[in-house]
């Protein structure tokens, strides 16, 4: 049976994911406007793993004892100056979970819970990926500005990111 604070814990860490999604949604959005094909791509797919993250701990609690709780999500920024602003906020916003997943990871310590902290493993492991990924973005955007690379060509190896993570995952 799943641990109380673990519980509130876990239930706030989903709002967190439901942030992350919405926030990715409207990210891919403003890519497409902008047409940028590729990025858009990027971020629809980024949004779509962060409902995943949300329902996979929705699951968890629920088959754990608790009860998961769904809560009003504030909205994301729909607008941005410019492409390394948005995977720079993307980058910050995961750095942001990982700490946060960090966090409820000591509390499952602290509260014994183990099952909760096996559970947790997945998170720990997927936000190394999922920090990897922004950085490997903004480093891509920051060649191209040295070498004077288009931005259809930016578009594009980012976009691919995506498709060369989900063969990894194969
Ligand atoms: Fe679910 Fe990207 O953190």
């Amino acid at each position: 049976m799943i641990k109380k604070k673990l519980e509130d814990a876990l239930n706030k860490q989903s709002s967190h994911e439901a942030y992350a999604s919405s926030s990715y949604l409207a990210m891919a959005s403003w890519c497409e406007k902008e047409g940028l094909r590729g990025c858009a791509e990027f971020f629809y797919a980024q949004s779509e793993e962060e409902r995943g993250h949300l329902l996979k701990l929705v699951k968890y609690i629920n088959e754990a004892g608790g009860h998961a709780q769904v809560s009003a999500v504030s909205a994301p920024a729909n607008s941005y100056k410019n492409l390394q602003e948005v995977f720079k906020t993307g980058l910050e916003q995961e750095m942001g979970v990982t700490q946060d997943i960090n966090k409820i990871v000591e509390l499952a310590l602290q509260e014994k819970d183990y099952a909760a902290f096996t559970f947790l493993q997945w998170y720990v492991q997927e936000q190394v990926e999922e920090e990897n990924l922004f950085r490997l973005t903004l480093d891509i955007i920051k060649l191209a500005g040295k070498e004077d690379r288009s931005w259809l060509l930016v578009d594009k190896e980012i976009g691919a990111l995506k498709d060369e993570e989900e063969k990894e995952e194969e």
